[in-house]
Parts: C-alpha cells; sequence; structure tokens
C-alpha cells in the first residue's frame, strides 16, 4: 500500500485508495467551482474595497486554493502573501503565479498562521473556513490573523451557512465527466455536528484503473459566534453581508460575508 493511503476493493473490482481532500481534485478544482466562486469573490471584493477603503499594498490570501485571488490581487498592484496546507492546491498556484515576484507562496495550516510581515488586508475566500470543524480551531485561526494584520487593517472571508450546506445535501450519487477523469459525487449532512461531508471519487473514464476518494468536510458556524470570536481575537467592528448582492442577511442567505475591522 502506498504510504499515507487507506485502500479498499470497491464493488467493481477496482481499487479505491483514501486520499487526503484536494490531493487529486486540485487539478480539476477551478473547473469544478473555482472559477464561478472566484467571479463572486472578485465582484464583492471591489464592491467592498471601496466601500471600506482597504489598504491594498500588502495583502494575505489565506487557504489560496489554486492562487485565483491571489494574482488578481497580485494584477491589481499589491505585494501578496499566498498560504495553504495542501500541497497540491499551492502547486497549481505555484504554476499559475509563475514569475510573479510579488506573490510569496507559502503551506501553513492557517490554524497556524505566521506571517513574514504584517498586512493591510487579509482576505479567506471561498468557504475556506467552514474546512475548520471545530470552534476551537476558529478561535486559533482568528487569533493568528489578528497577530498577521496591521492595526486598523481588514479580514474579510465568506462562508456557507447552515442553510446552505442542508440544501447542498443529496442522497443520490452523481457522476460526471471531466476532462479525462470520471467524477462521482455525494453529500450528506449531519444536524448535531452542523456538518456536510462530501464525498468525491475520481476515477479513470473507461473506468479501469485504480479509484482516488477524497472526504471533503465543512462545518457551518452561527453568524453571532463568528461575530463573538472575531471580537475575542481583536477585531471591532465585525459587520455581515448576503454574499449574493451584500445586502442584510436572510433566513435563506446562503453565503455570508465577513468584514471585520483589526482593533
Ligand atoms: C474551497 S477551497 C478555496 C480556495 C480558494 N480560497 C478559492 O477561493 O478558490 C478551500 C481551501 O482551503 C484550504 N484549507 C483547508 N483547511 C485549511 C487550513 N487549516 N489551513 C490552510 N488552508 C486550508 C484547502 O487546502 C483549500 O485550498
Amino acid at each position: 500500500m502506498a504510504a499515507g493511503l487507506e485502500g479498499a476493493k470497491s464493488g467493481n473490482g477496482a481499487h479505491e485508495w483514501g486520499i487526503p481532500a484536494y490531493r487529486v481534485s486540485s487539478a480539476l478544482y477551478d473547473r469544478l467551482v473555482g472559477e464561478v466562486l472566484h467571479e463572486l469573490w472578485r465582484e464583492n471584493f471591489e464592491r467592498l474595497a471601496r466601500r471600506y477603503a482597504l489598504g491594498l499594498d500588502r495583502v494575505a490570501d489565506v487557504a489560496c486554493g489554486t492562487g485565483m485571488a491571489s494574482l488578481y490581487l497580485a494584477q491589481r498592484g499589491s505585494r501578496v502573501i499566498a498560504v495553504d496546507r495542501s500541497e497540491e492546491m499551492l502547486r497549481v498556484a505555484a504554476a499559475r503565479l509563475r514569475g510573479r515576484g510579488s506573490v510569496l507562496l507559502l503551506r501553513q495550516d492557517m490554524r497556524h498562521l505566521s506571517l513574514p510581515f504584517k498586512v493591510q488586508t487579509m482576505v479567506c475566500a471561498a468557504d475556506s473556513l467552514n474546512h475548520l470543524l471545530h470552534e476551537e480551531d476558529v478561535r486559533r485561526a482568528f487569533r493568528c490573523f489578528a497577530s498577521a494584520l496591521e492595526a486598523g487593517g481588514h479580514l474579510l472571508f465568506d462562508v456557507n451557512t447552515a442553510y446552505q450546506l442542508r440544501e447542498g445535501q443529496d442522497d443520490r450519487e452523481w457522476v460526471f465527466r471531466l476532462e479525462n477523469w470520471r467524477l462521482s459525487w455525494r453529500s450528506e449532512w449531519e444536524e448535531e455536528t452542523s456538518s456536510a461531508t462530501l464525498t468525491m471519487r475520481l476515477g479513470q473514464v473507461d473506468g479501469r484503473g485504480d479509484v482516488w476518494v477524497e472526504v471533503h468536510r465543512e462545518k457551518a458556524y452561527p453568524a453571532d459566534l463568528l461575530a463573538a470570536l472575531l471580537e475575542e481575537a481583536g477585531f471591532r467592528r465585525v459587520e455581515v453581508w448576503d454574499a449574493a448582492g451584500l445586502g442584510k442577511p436572510g433566513a435563506r442567505t446562503r453565503r455570508l460575508q465577513f468584514v471585520a475591522l483589526r482593533g
């Protein structure tokens, strides 16, 4: 068995290997969801940059994934620190950002974030914060975010709501093809822990060969709790918007956009 992998025979005889989230799907991430999420993020970012007069000389893109926001910020003139914990996502980001001297890529876990210099604005886009599965993890991450920001700097992040994760639940298994991959996808919602589990199987289109199984978990946190944790970490003037339109959030809001000022 390959190091760090869990193997099992599936019903049709193919070998299935359990691998960390994003190890294989990093190659497909942009087309799967990344490009669509980036469009929404970019539009909101520009509006928020004006609304909050964000300082953009030095910016951190935490949980940068494949680096789409980092590239956008660098092209816009910022010096960017891009951080992610997934080696494979960072590899895609490095290819995208090749030759961009203004972007520093670091492999770090956001719960232990430690940047080489303070930034004026920090972004953490596309539900990356939902990947933290315990309140204590969020508390730790917020403390690190606060330490990495200059006084008067801003933190911007967006998260999936419980409504969104619950609605996304589907008992069916979805199977589709993307490039040379055959993907199957099943999501489950657990009410007690307010968390969703997406199990993604990635195999070859012809159905032959090994199948890679990634499990992606996300937890939804109430907006009030996130606001309280931000204040505890040293943030002030925490504001929360519905990411669809940047208006007031409601019971059917799918994604919340937070903006918090580092006190
Ligand atoms: C849904 S992707 C979002 C990527 C990117 N921000 C975007 O807008 O496309 C979530 C990212 O969070 C990263 N991630 C999850 N948990 C993390 C952690 N504890 N520390 C750093 N990165 C993390 C994953 O590796 C992945 O790249």
